[in-house]
């Protein structure tokens, strides 16, 4: 099944916030200081390259890919206001609506794939990656990055004042008593389950699934796996350092496709 249409929905209300967060390294903290430099330091020479990048959002990513020696860059989206921004900031690259699990492009159009946090939207990326590969060239390399699963097993509550994620157990030392809190193997819906999120007032569904479950789809889109990379935060975002030098909240596939 495609992304909830609520995504697309929220996106297109909150473009100009979702922009602002973004391109704002003291809002956008886990983007600056954590997953764009991470998921950038996996990518090849792009001198010369072919680009798509996938769920371009407002192309913070795809001026970053040109700026930095892509020969070209195509953005799609889903998200008609984010295209809307996306266009008007940057009008020598191309931005078109689409989903990404029908790229309206022929086979091998591209050297690279990219993608930012946008497949987790997706309860089963076997279709959106075969159709990467499709339209990547021989060997020809996807790079994105995605929610871990370490993040989207926890459980969220509210105590008083306190918000708390939770994956792991209390036990009662004088009963034996168990609670458990989390969910990794998600184990009634076969290892992918949807999370929910309110956002600015309209619900989101991300889909977390287990690392074995991850490895599946990929394996079954015709990629092989080249790095999983867990990465360390950036020095200077004093609130979030300490938790994801730790914890971690994104994760980047560097993936190429098989012959
Ligand atoms: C968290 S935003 C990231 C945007 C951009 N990559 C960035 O880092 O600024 C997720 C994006 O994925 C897009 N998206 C979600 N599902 C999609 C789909 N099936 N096809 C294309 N884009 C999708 C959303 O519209 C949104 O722009």
């Amino acid at each position: 099944m495609s992304t909830h249409p609520n995504t697309a929905r929220h996106y297109d209300e909150n473009a100009e916030n979702y922009h602002r967060h973004v391109s704002d390294p003291s809002d956008g903290t886990f983007h600056a200081y954590y997953e764009k430099p991470a998921i950038r330091a996996e990518l090849p020479e792009l001198n010369g390259l072919e680009v798509i990048s996938i769920g371009c959002g407002s192309g913070v990513d795809a001026r970053w890919l040109a700026d930095n020696g892509a020969k070209r860059v195509v953005g799609i989206d889903i998200s008609k206001g984010l295209l809307e921004i996306a266009k008007s900031n940057n009008p020598d690259i191309e931005f078109r609506e689409m989903d990404m699990e029908k790229l309206d492009f022929p086979d091998e159009s591209f050297d690279l794939a990219y993608s930012s946090l946008a497949i987790h939207y997706i309860d089963d990326w076997t279709p959106a990656l075969e159709e990467a590969r499709r339209v990547l060239r021989p060997e020809g390399q996807y790079i994105f990055s995605c929610g871990h699963p370490i993040d989207s097993a926890m459980e969220y509550t509210t105590e008083g004042k306190y918000k708390y994620a939770r994956l792991g157990r209390r036990v009662d030392t004088e009963t034996d008593e168990r609670i458990v809190y989390g969910d990794y193997l998600a184990p009634t819906t076969d290892g992918v389950k949807p999370v929910t999120g309110v956002l600015k007032d309209i619900e989101v569904v991300v889909y977390h699934r287990t690392f074995a479950k991850m490895i599946e789809q990929i394996l079954a889109s015709g990629f092989t796996i080249e790095r999983v990379v867990e990465p360390q935060p950036i020095e200077g975002d004093p609130k979030h350092f300490e938790q994801l030098t730790r914890i971690p909240t994104f994760m980047i596939w560097v993936l190429r496709k098989r012959a």
